[in-house]
């Protein structure tokens, strides 16, 4: 499923971004060397970071 229709990215991009030590939209975005466009998907990157790290 995406998560940033603008940049292409996935649940499991974010996923893995917070297995990595990830905690904010904009560092997943640095990390995938994408930049935010519209926001949209920024509450839902953020919430799925944290959903990730209570796993
Ligand atoms: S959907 Fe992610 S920046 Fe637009």
């Amino acid at each position: 499923m995406y998560l940033c229709n603008c940049n292409g990215l996935t649940v499991t991009d974010v996923v893995k971004a917070c297995a990595g030590g990830l905690n904010k939209a904009g560092e997943v975005f640095a990390c995938y060397k994408v930049e935010e466009c519209c926001g949209k998907c920024v509450p839902e990157i953020e919430e799925c970071l944290l959903n990730s790290k209570k796993k």
